[in-house]
């Protein structure tokens, strides 16, 4: 830990993602206020308002500045005026492709006091991780379509996957997997029996990687459709899952739900090569009913902040947020859905840093 001081690029973005991000930067400035590193927080307008202003989503002068920060934090891209698919592609996706984020690390862990759906299981039952690869897959923008708006019309979207963005991906998962050293098991999360191309391609990768460099992690495989049913009928069986993008979206949904919600669930978009840029993020969307209104819950948001800490090296910080974080839903919360915490969202904020500072 040579120079310990950090320039963050800061999207607050739409809706409630402002003030999500802003009790995320107080946690953050009290972690580095007790653990003595320096945060140097820039700040970008990204998102729907200054498109619908400027008509401006992410200008390529914007990439080569975020090329040079530490690790971009973000509250959430969407707005209810802006027709779907815009925001999504022209900021988001746009970010994580022009910076080769290629890793989506999503982690799924109940913390105590936090309500799941599924009935009989606990804190002990629902602590897994999922890797989701990130920048191909039908995501890759393969595809078009012809003869628009007419009863013809013809469109196509395929699922691109090649050895080198395969095999990458599967090293960081083999590695976390060690790293973590929990059950050392690594589940490859596929549709072997039908996407025989791509996931044949994952498979034999997988297990080529697996035997040749990891032979201390165990391989499991599971049928994406499976995998669903499983996260709710026996989550205790997983320990980390790799997966495509397309299905990583899908499941860590639901991983979601059975965490405790989107006020919870944090995710980082990961480049790991040697200088690469990180991008932190709650991973619900701009909740634009909530806006304004001061009841979202800033823990997605703050877990988000966590995450940023431990890729960026600071452990014990990452760690002290995470304990915060378990004992203000352990102790405090009545529920983390919006509205019904029994706190606002700047206390919430409030409570975290300051059991961080103690
Ligand atoms: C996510 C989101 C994005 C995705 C959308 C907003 C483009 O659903 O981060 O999971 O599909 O990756
Ligand atoms: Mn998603």
């Amino acid at each position: 830990m040579a120079n310990r001081s950090y320039n963050i690029a800061v999207i607050p973005g739409d809706g409630t993602g402002p003030e999500v991000v802003a009790e995320g930067v107080k946690v953050l400035k009290a972690a580095a206020a007790k653990f003595g590193f320096s945060i140097n927080f820039i700040d970008y307008d990204f998102g729907g308002e200054r498109y619908k202003r400027t008509g401006e989503l992410l200008p390529d002068s914007a990439i080569e500045e975020l090329k040079k920060v530490d690790a971009i934090y973000l509250g959430a891209i969407g707005h209810p005026d802006v027709p779907p698919g815009i925001l999504e592609k022209g900021i988001l996706l746009k970010l994580r492709f022009a910076l080769d984020q290629y890793i989506n690390l999503r982690p799924v862990k109940l913390y105590p006091g936090v309500e799941t759906p599924i009935k009989d299981k606990g804190p002990e039952d629902i602590d897994f991780v999922v890797i989701r690869e990130n920048t191909q897959d039908l995501y890759a923008g393969m595809g078009g379509v012809a003869h628009f708006g007419t009863p013809q019309e013809v469109a196509t979207q395929t699922a691109v996957y090649t050895r080198f963005g395969v095999d990458r991906c599967l090293r960081y998962a083999f590695n976390y997997t060690r790293k973590r050293n929990k059950k050392k098991t690594l589940t490859l999360c596929g549709k072997t029996n039908v996407l025989t191309y791509i996931y044949g391609l994952w498979e034999r990768a997988f297990h080529e990687m697996g035997e040749k460099e990891f032979p201390d992690i165990k391989r499991e495989y599971a049928h994406v459709d499976a995998t669903t049913m499983w996260f709710v009928k026996n989550p205790e069986w997983f320990d980390v899952i790799v997966t495509g993008n397309m299905f990583g979206d899908i499941i860590t949904d639901l991983g979601a739900m059975i965490q405790g919600g989107m006020g919870i669930a944090a995710g980082g978009n990961i480049n790991p090569d040697p200088g690469g840029v990180s991008m932190f993020e709650p991973i619900g969307g701009s909740a634009p009913k909530y806006t304004g209104k001061n009841v979202i819950n800033p823990l997605a948001a703050i877990c988000a902040g966590q995450m940023m800490l431990e890729t960026l090296g600071e452990d014990e910080a990452a760690n002290a947020i995470e304990q915060a974080v378990m004992k203000v839903t352990g102790t405090k919360l009545k529920s983390l859905a919006a509205g019904k915490m029994g706190y606002s969202t700047t206390e919430v904020g409030d409570m975290v840093a300051r059991f961080v500072a103690e």
